[in-house]
């Protein structure tokens, strides 16, 4: 990789409205990004952020709404022949057909992409992804981990040089999470190609990308290597939910808080040691008011929610533990 070399994707003001004028949904909003080659770039972010969105305006699926975007360095609307014939497209749904065999799976894509002498790029993947023995099996017996690393070999069949993975590990168990992610990386390195990839994982975009975005509400709010996002919050996280209201004042002014935010009584308190910080904490609340306390260090999540205020995942444990005081409540009453 030098200098001069242009970027695999890249990504000028573009934004994406479903529907017309003001009454459509704004999906991708001035969104800029350059992603160089041969990286392993994650858009990191909740449901609904336009991730799927921002794939299918690459793989020219949807059409771009203002701005402008390249891959492959083609032009998305203008060479969308050329960036199609470069591009690979893993995506979260099943696209393999169960009733053939992996072979004819591949066979299949080839037919779809109107390959010739494809068969040994076929059967080189099949190495690769140790399903040779297993070529003229149905897919339909296929283990989860197996048919995805087919869907992957379908993906770079035609030797793409730019591969997308739209939330590839979703739904998957840890073990074949993690075995996706070493393929991923080793993907990278045999067949040179950047993958651009989309998860709601934390952990997964942490251990996976070498860069990453993270979007909410189609924009972009942070870039870069994962340990440069950390190091932007220089701070740790307390939580704490109370049975009444805190004294936003008081809290404030205890020593190392940079931050009070409340919403009802949860609170997010912002602090520059929380092992400095909890005991002058739990010094001025009253024990008995204290329903739960915790503490995050710094990670992508951290980062997430010191910019939004929210969390990434779906998970929300605040709103668990609402919902399991109200129904202790309600079986005291
Ligand atoms: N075909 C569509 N028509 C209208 N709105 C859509 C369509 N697809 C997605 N959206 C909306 O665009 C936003 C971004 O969606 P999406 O790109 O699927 O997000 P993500 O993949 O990050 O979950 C959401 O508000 C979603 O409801
Ligand atoms: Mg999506």
């Amino acid at each position: 990789m030098t200098e001069a070399e242009p970027p695999a994707i890249d990504v000028r003001s573009l934004s994406k409205r479903y529907g017309n004028h003001e009454h459509g949904v704004l999906a991708l909003d001035r969104v800029t990004l350059s992603i160089p080659k041969g990286c392993v770039f994650g858009l990191l972010g909740p449901n609904g952020a336009g991730k799927t969105t921002l794939i299918k305006v690459l793989t020219g699926i949807s059409d771009i709404t203002s701005g402008d975007a390249s891959v492959a360095g083609f032009d998305v609307r203008r060479e969308s022949m050329k960036v199609r014939a470069r591009i690979g497209w893993v995506a979260a749904e099943v696209i393999l057909d169960d009733d053939f065999s992996a072979w004819e799976n591949l066979w299949l894509q080839a037919r779809l992409q109107d390959l010739t002498g494809w068969e040994e790029r076929a059967d080189h993947l099949l190495e690769y992804f140790s399903l040779k023995d297993r070529k003229d099996d149905k897919v339909s017996h296929f283990s989860t981990g197996m048919r995805k690393k087919l869907e992957i070999a379908l993906a770079l069949l035609h030797q793409p040089t730019v591969i997308f993975m739209d939330e590839p590990t979703i739904g998957l168990d840890v073990g074949t999470r993690r075995m996706l992610w070493d393929i991923v990386t080793g993907v990278r390195k045999e067949f040179g190609v950047t993958v651009l990839l989309t998860t709601h994982y934390i952990e997964e975009a942490d251990a996976l990308c070498d860069r990453l975005a993270i979007i909410d509400q189609g924009r972009i709010i942070a870039e870069g290597t994962p340990s440069e996002l950390k190091a932007r919050v220089h701070a740790d996280l307390v939580q704490i939910e109370t049975a009444h209201d805190l004294d936003t004042q008081r809290i404030s002014a205890l020593p190392g808080v940079q931050e009070v935010r409340a919403q009802g009584n949860d609170w997010m308190i912002r602090v520059a040691s929380s092992e400095d910080f909890l005991p002058r904490l739990l010094a001025t609340v009253p024990a008995e008011d204290v329903r739960r306390i915790s503490v995050e260090k710094p990670s992508l999540e951290t980062v997430f929610l010191d910019l939004t205020g929210r969390r990434i995942g779906q998970e929300e444990p605040m709103r668990d533990i609402r919902k399991f005081y109200m129904q202790m409540r309600r079986a005291r009453s």
